[in-house]
């Protein structure tokens, strides 16, 4: 059997710490499979007596996870601090220029540095696995990078962030309020450090970036996207949307336009029959349309400790695997120096259904003024629903709409000539459709 590899992690949160216990309980079958042994021989995170529930008394320990990178006797480096800056930049980096192999879960990083740090992998002969980063243990990264090589993608999307589907998929089921699922969600270690990112969308923009470059061979462009989290998402919507046969998701969607690639990260309608509106909690769905296999779905745990760490294990087994000089494959898919410049399709250009939400005061002319704004704009609908409201805002009616396809800029148009009025009361709530399923 050949030498062990030998591993440093730096950040030992939940993912960190499910890694160390999985290493240490399935070494045996880690051996055999791999050919070789894994061994951890360090370890750096913030607090060095917090109980972590397994044992680290054999291990080297550093204060200072850059210096672990830049010191420690060993074969791969993992990060699993997190952040975009700071030490998970910098121990990625001096790690890298040393010629050790890399295993980061950090989306944050990749999204912003991610064609730098490929191409520092790629000079040194390195390797930099990131299956971790985008849909927790969902192979993703490795179907997009190696297994659909030669196909050409259409669109992929998804739902990649486990905290926003658990908090959407109780709030429907248990009538739950946000606040308190996203509670539940942070005991569960779901969330992000800071879960603005979480349910503002920044954490599926970083994901979606990622599989952009993967699937359409350009490089990376993570302040291209379209961004709109899921704070805005009332129970009403949600209510509205079943009514309708709809089920909303907060999806990351990348397609190739005529004028551009398309990035956008908000809350969607998804038909209530298709297969990603089943896709609940924390679970995470990807969906890839490619021209030679069709639709592909992946879903699978897309966060939590052991979800994470198992795709972490992977990567760190297919180093373990590899050979010195043997052929790798190209941390972004190809080599970083032949990726195309991204070319940006803008959301006012973006063709698809919508739901509109419309509280309106309930007098004479309304409707019709409505269905004037929207007809002046060249906006079929789909459906019609009007509601009278209840109690205190007996006064208004709640009028919801559903376009056929169209252009998000008439749309918007037709929203702000419809705002213009003076008949809305509170904003009008909008909310995209997405088709799931190649035409
Ligand atoms: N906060 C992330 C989520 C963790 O909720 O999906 C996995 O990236």
């Amino acid at each position: 059997m050949s030498h062990a590899l030998r591993i440093g992690i730096a950040g030992l949160g939940t993912v960190g710490a499910s890694l160390v216990a999985l290493l240490q309980q399935r070494k045996n079958e880690l051996a055999v499979t791999c050919g070789r042994p894994i061994e951890i021989v360090a370890v750096s995170a913030r607090n060095r007596n917090r109980d972590r529930g397994v044992d680290l008394s054999a291990l080297d320990w550093y204060e200072n996870p850059v210096e672990l990178a830049e010191k420690a006797e060993i074969d791969v480096f993992v990060e699993l601090m997190g952040g975009a800056t700071g030490s998970a930049d910098e121990s990625v980096r001096a790690a890298l220029s040393r010629g050790i192999h890399v295993v980061t879960a950090n989306k944050a990083l990749l999204a912003r540095c991610g064609v730098e740090l490929a191409t520092m992998a790629e000079e040194k002969g390195a390797l930099l696995n990131y299956e971790a980063a985008v849909a927790g243990g969902i192979p993703v990264i490795k179907a997009l990078r190696e297994s659909l090589t030669g196909n050409n993608v259409r669109r992929v999307y998804g739902i990649m962030n486990g905290t926003c589907n658990y908090i959407l998929t109780r709030m429907e089921k248990e009538g739950l309020s946000f606040a308190d699922c996203l509670k539940e969600a942070q005991r569960l270690g779901y969330a992000e450090a800071d879960p603005a990112f979480d349910i503002e969308g920044n954490d599926t923009a970083h994901k979606l970036a990622i599989l952009t470059t993967l699937a359409f061979g350009t490089r990376i462009a993570p302040d291209d996207i379209y961004l709109e989290g899921i704070t805005n998402i009332s129970i009403e919507d949600i209510r509205a949307a079943a009514d309708l046969g709809y089920r909303i998701k907060l999806l990351g969607v990348a397609q190739v336009t005529e004028t551009g690639i398309e990035q956008r990260v908000h809350p969607t309608m998804v038909p209530r029959d298709s297969v990603i509106a089943q896709v609940d909690g924390v679970t995470n769905a990807v969906a890839i349309e490619s021209d030679i296999l069709g639709e592909l779905l992946m879903v699978g745990p897309g966060a939590g400790g052991n979800a994470t760490a198992s795709a972490v294990l992977g990567d760190i087994a297919d180093i373990a695997k590899s050979r010195p000089g043997a052929q790798t494959v190209p941390v972004l898919g190809r080599p970083a120096a032949t990726l195309e410049p991204y070319r940006r399709a803008q959301i006012q250009s973006h063709e698809g259904g919508y739901f509109i939400r419309l509280t309106v005061e309930d007098r004479a002319g309304v409707f019709a003024g409505i269905a004037t704004h929207m007809a002046a704009n060249g906006i079929s609908l789909e459906s019609i629903v009007q509601r009278p409201q209840s109690g205190r805002e007996a006064s208004s009616q709640t009028i919801i709409l559903v376009t056929h396809a169209t252009r998000e800029d008439a749309l918007r148009s037709a929203v702000a000539a419809i705002s213009a009025d003076g008949y809305l009361v509170g904003n009008a709530q909008v909310i995209r459709i997405e088709r799931t399923k190649a035409d």
